[in-house]
């Protein structure tokens, strides 16, 4: 191909055309700008007596319905130093070192809001064997330093207890402003590099998580030799990776609920896009990182259950005596209505039936339990299946992140309402930006549509 350099009269001319069509758009600019400015003393809000008079905003009309207020779900950490957890889950000192692992793995939980189900998750987890120094909370709430300062009530959707999480002993990270999913995703991999992190396991905050002390096939029982928790599993499943796959990208435990993370795979793929904010962004991420062959494999750590609600005092998770499993929605539905379809009535019907299903398997297969530790631990096992037959059958799978309204007149006061309202809004844009990118709107970008990793916002929709 021949490429000509202009010449001399070519750039003359050129120049004396931009010059013309810069003039013209000045003009233009200018002959709009009184336009302009009337759209701006449209909007700009009214602060004269006569402004006020006129405008008279239409409120959307008051829920008929509101739910009761959250309580406190582990009462005894307002007294008391958090009670010793199940002995046989305690793991021995420095136990990562005995897997050939350079330091111990940190295990991040974001949290953005829902105090109550986030503190469950992180009692389970250490109940489960998890060195609660091991674990830190990433505080993505936006609320900047209110809750270091204790200025927001419980009743505050964004309400985060820092001095809890520290008599637990666990590790509070913040996030200097409220990020997406991506955009978190991304916060934990610069992580790695500020702590030098080589690899690190990520929770969903909505989960309870159990160990294997029954065995469960996986590993001997809770009382006998060579019995594995829930975290000295996970450890195994690291080492494994590291030893046996190079290309070793994520391990999932229960769907995804828990993850296992080598940041060089993440880092290879540049990381997640920030542009596709919420849901689908895994598609993304996940085929990416298999077009570049980093391998995502499933492994087993322990029973990690999607639940909406929480157990009404975690200190059942210590297996402490006179302590009661059960749970309660934090976001309960409303109350029945004649016509409503399916009434909350009904709801606690289904439960209690599932309940009482889950007495019953547990006394077909054990006769009499003699074991008083494995009896709360199955007691413990059906609660949580209970509660996530009522996450999935019964209650819409994010209720539990509405449950907390409260906390008008509190610093970044936000409707909670309206936060979710537009995170819906911002997960639409984002699902089209996935459309636009890959030209096809399903989640098999490989193999339903033989797409490569170069291939990215070059084709055409498929469609
Ligand atoms: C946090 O928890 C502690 C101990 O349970 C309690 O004394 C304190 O009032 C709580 N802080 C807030 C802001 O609720
Ligand atoms: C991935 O593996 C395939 C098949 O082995 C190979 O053809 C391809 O070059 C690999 N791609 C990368 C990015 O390593």
């Amino acid at each position: 191909m021949l490429v000509t350099m202009p010449s001399q009269r070519q750039v003359v001319g050129l120049l004396a055309c931009l010059s013309i069509a810069s003039f013209f758009l000045t003009a233009v600019m200018h002959r709009d700008a009184p336009g302009l400015f009337k759209f701006y003393d449209d909007h700009k809000p009214p602060h004269g007596e006569a402004e006020n008079m006129e405008k008279h905003p239409t409120y959307k009309p008051k829920p008929d319905y509101v739910p009761p207020p959250i309580k406190d779900n582990f009462p005894l950490l307002a007294r008391s130093k958090p009670p010793p957890i199940p002995e046989w889950n305690v793991p021995r000192k420095d136990l990562y070192k005995y897997h050939d692992l350079p330091t111990a793995p940190p295990l991040l939980i974001g949290f953005s809001r829902s105090w109550p189900i986030l503190l469950q998750a992180v009692v389970s987890y250490i109940t489960a064997g998890w060195p609660a120094d091991q674990i830190y909370v990433i505080e993505n709430t936006g609320v900047q330093q209110a809750n270091t300062r204790g200025q927001l009530s419980l009743q505050n959707p964004f309400h985060l207890n820092h001095t809890t999480l520290k008599s637990l002993g666990v590790n509070i990270i913040q996030t200097p402003t409220l990020l997406s999913f991506a955009q978190l995703q991304n916060f934990f991999l610069s992580l790695t590099y500020t702590h030098n992190w080589p690899y690190y396991f990520w929770s969903h905050m909505d989960v309870l998580a159990l160990s294997y002390e029954d065995g469960h096939e996986v590993t001997p029982k809770y009382n006998e030799e060579g019995y594995k928790s829930l975290y000295a599993l996970a450890l195994q499943a690291l080492q494994r990776a590291r030893e046996e796959d190079p290309r070793w990208g994520i391990r999932f435990f229960a769907y995804d609920h828990l993850a296992l993370v080598n940041p060089a795979a993440y880092e290879d793929v540049g990381g997640w896009d920030t542009m596709i904010p919420y849901y689908i962004t895994d598609c993304d991420m996940h085929s990416r990182l298999a077009m570049r062959n980093w391998t995502m494999k499933d492994a087993k750590a322990g029973i990690i259950t999607d639940v909406s609600t929480t157990l009404d005092d975690l200190a059942a998770l210590y297996r402490l005596e006179n302590v009661e499993t059960k749970f309660t929605d934090p976001n309960p539905p409303a109350p029945a209505k004649e016509d409503s379809k399916k009434s909350a009535r009904d709801i606690l019907a289904d439960v209690r039936v599932a309940v009482y299903r889950g007495d019953l398997a547990e006394r077909d297969g054990n006769e009499k339990e003699e074991d008083q530790n494995l009896e709360r631990w199955r007691k413990l096992l059906s609660t949580a299946d209970t509660m996530f037959h009522y996450k999935h059958g019964n209650r819409g799978r994010n209720t539990w992140q509405t449950g907390q309204h409260g906390g008008q007149g509190e610093p970044f006061y936000y409707d909670a309402a309206g936060l979710a309202e537009a995170i819906e809004v911002t997960t639409e844009s984002g699902k089209e930006v996935y459309r636009r990118k890959w030209g096809h709107r399903d989640c098999d970008l490989r193999t339903g549509a033989g797409l490569g990793f170069d291939d990215q916002w070059l084709v055409e929709k498929d469609w």
